[in-house]
């Protein structure tokens, strides 16, 4: 297992949460079907699974903070928005054979959304706890 869930994670809101586990169990896959002696054959449906989802949660994240008027949306929309470019960007190269899904991209997208959660996301929730729109878990 490439990236190992942790309670850490959770920010209290179930969705939020539901989707994040969901995504680093995507990112698990793609490590596995890299590791199935199958050549990478799943390795692109599962990334473009992996894309849609993550492009889904964050349009879901971007409404929940415009809904409850979140501070510092525009920082995270941009985090948002240059990751779905750079999902975009590998999923086409590797659908083109320029380059294939690696042990060095999965890691790079583990540690991206590890960082995301721990810093980015959970800021957002704070700070709508603070604004009483999250109630503590
Ligand atoms: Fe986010
Ligand atoms: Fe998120």
């Amino acid at each position: 297992m490439l990236f190992v869930w942790n309670d850490d994670y959770k920010t209290g809101i179930t969705k939020i949460d539901q989707d994040h586990k969901t995504l680093v169990n995507l990112i698990n896959d793609l490590y596995e079907a890299m590791q199935d002696g199958s050549g990478g054959a799943l390795l692109l449906p599962i990334f473009s699974a992996l894309k849609h989802y993550t492009e889904n949660h964050f349009a879901e994240e971007e409404r929940y903070m415009v809904e409850h008027d979140a501070p510092d949306q525009e920082k995270h929309f941009q985090e948002h928005k240059l990751m779905v470019a750079k999902l975009a960007d590998l999923e086409s190269r590797h659908r083109k054979g320029e380059a294939a899904i690696s042990l060095i991209t999965l890691s790079f997208l583990r540690d991206w959304l590890k960082n995301h959660i721990c810093m980015i996301d959970q800021e957002m929730v704070l700070q709508l706890k603070g604004k009483d729109v999250v109630q503590g878990t």
